[in-house]
């Protein structure tokens, strides 16, 4: 199973985030050397950094189980009950997407997060119904979202760590696409490396997606080798451009472009119109654009700005007449 593998088992492998990985570091160390569970952790940041694997480290290096859920598989509070009735002492409990935590939920999070309760009604009627209390084992909740600010703050201020993952640099990601490589036992150039990382918009699962078509191109085309020519051929096949920009991206800025003046736009315009929910775009495309400088969030709306116009080639006016 190459997913296993591909993800890195200890903080040591976990290549990037080098401040948040020495924090953590610490942190790891100290609960263990207490022999206490580890703080609850709220990992946020756009998809695809490491949020999930980073959870599976935690597990790890704390010596607990892993268990996963995410915010909209738990409908009911029957169903987190369930789950963390199964915890054991040291467990760690994965909730991605944890802002779309339903509310009623959420409220029985809180004891179970604070004091390792679970407050739970049982009974039938108003004769019988009553309240019981479950102890529960020490556990750590990693919580993770790709918006902080639409967690209550309840629920966010019961996190005693609070990390934002961020970007990867090009160094960080060329390392990851040679350990990918090493362990799909890939040969690979240097450039093809560098090709594969520049072009995956800061993000190892973008990387190693690539990693895979380009991959599929080297066996096609060069007996399994991935060199520079093959990687800039297949990269160019797949219509990613050397910013990482792929087909929605180029859809989302010219749309902005041709059907509304370059902006300002709201978010719901600009996705009816090129067809795409806008949550996807807010979550998954927006971010990585306005990290680069192509688009900036106004009160108004979104607009395109003279860098996006230039990587576009499509010549930018200034409105010459405005009221
Ligand atoms: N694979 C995906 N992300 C990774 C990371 N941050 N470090 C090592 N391998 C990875």
């Amino acid at each position: 199973n190459f997913e296993k593998t591909l993800r890195p088992q200890s903080l040591n492998e976990y290549i990037g985030q080098s401040e948040l990985k020495e924090n953590l570091n610490v942190f790891i160390h100290a609960a263990r050397s207490r022999n206490e569970a580890l703080d609850h952790v709220l990992f946020y940041g756009p998809p695809g950094l490491g949020k999930t694997t980073l959870a599976y480290i935690l597990a790890n290096e704390m010596h607990g189980n892993l268990k996963t859920a995410s915010g909209p598989s738990i409908e009911k509070s029957g169903d987190l009950a369930a789950i963390l009735t199964t915890l054991e002492p040291g467990d760690v409990l994965f909730i991605d997407e944890i802002h779309r935590l339903p509310k009623q939920v959420e409220e029985v999070l809180y004891p179970a997060m604070e004091d390792y309760c679970l407050d739970i009604v049982v009974g039938k009627d108003s004769a019988t119904v009553h309240n019981i209390r479950i102890n529960l084992p020490p556990f750590t909740l990693v919580g993770a979202t790709t918006r902080a600010g639409d967690l209550s703050a309840p629920l966010r201020d019961r996190f005693g760590i609070i990390s934002q993952l961020e970007y990867y640099n090009l160094q960080d990601l060329e390392k990851i696409v040679y350990r990918t490589s090493c362990v799909m036992n890939t040969e690979i150039d240097k450039n093809a490396v560098a090709e594969i990382a520049l072009r995956s918009r800061g993000t190892p699962r973008i990387a190693n997606r690539l990693f895979r078509r380009v991959r599929d191109f080297a066996q096609v085309y060069n007996e399994g080798v991935i060199s520079s020519e093959i990687a800039k051929t297949a990269l160019d096949r797949l219509r990613v451009d050397h910013l990482g920009l792929d087909a929605v991206d180029h859809k989302y800025l010219k749309g902005i472009i041709e059907r509304f003046k370059g902006g300002p736009v709201g978010l719901e315009a600009i996705a009816s119109s090129i067809g795409e929910e806008p949550m996807t775009l807010e979550d998954v495309y927006e971010p990585y654009l306005l990290q680069i400088g192509f688009i900036n969030r106004t009160p108004r709306g979104r607009i395109v700005t003279p860098k996006a116009y230039e990587h576009l080639q499509i010549p930018y006016q200034k409105e010459l007449f405005t009221d």
